[in-house]
């Protein structure tokens, strides 16, 4: 069993996500996508709520499983016995950041990361923007899926 994982806050999961762990998912016999419960930073999602869409969202792919874990990241994946963490990188200033943490945690358990390099349709697309586009009134559609378009526009318009 090939197994990886997909690691992020998913607040909330956006088409660039959608777009790693759709290819990911055609490369590995299952993919675990791990939601981390951060209690430190306000979210606009419950974790509960986060991995109810990415369920909903992921259904198509069929070897996807959607995780909540706290703590390290590495100490998950020896939990789940996943070797291998992949990781979205979006522009050169994505980079030192997630070296940073693939070196770390390589150093730490042995667990490797690869990076795949997102689709360019989506390279300037963030969880924290999206918010803030949606927040004041903007049009996020096609760059979530319409689920999310629609629990958005919800949550933060009342
Ligand atoms: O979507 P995000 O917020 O960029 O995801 C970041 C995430 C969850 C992958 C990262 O913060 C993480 O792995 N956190 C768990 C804590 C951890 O393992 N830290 C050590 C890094 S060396």
């Amino acid at each position: 069993m090939r197994r990886v994982v997909c690691p992020g806050s998913f607040d909330p999961v956006t088409n660039g996500h959608l777009d790693i762990i759709g290819r990911t998912s055609r490369l590995y016999d299952e993919v675990v996508v791990a939601v981390l419960i951060n209690v430190e930073k306000k979210s606009l999602f419950t974790v509960d709520e986060r991995i109810e869409m990415l369920n909903a969202v992921t259904k198509e792919y069929g070897n996807i499983r959607v995780e909540k874990f706290h703590g390290l990241l590495v100490d998950f994946c020896r939990q789940q016995e996943i070797p291998t963490i992949v990781k979205g990188l979006r522009a050169v200033s994505d980079f030192d950041y997630e070296l940073q943490m693939a070196q770390l945690n390589y150093r730490m358990s042995g667990v490797e990361t690869l990076f795949m390099s997102t689709n360019p349709e989506y390279s300037f697309l963030s969880s924290s923007r999206l918010k803030e586009i949606a927040r004041y009134g903007g049009d996020v559609s096609g760059l979530v899926p319409d689920l999310v378009n629609t629990l958005l526009v919800e949550r933060l318009r009342g």
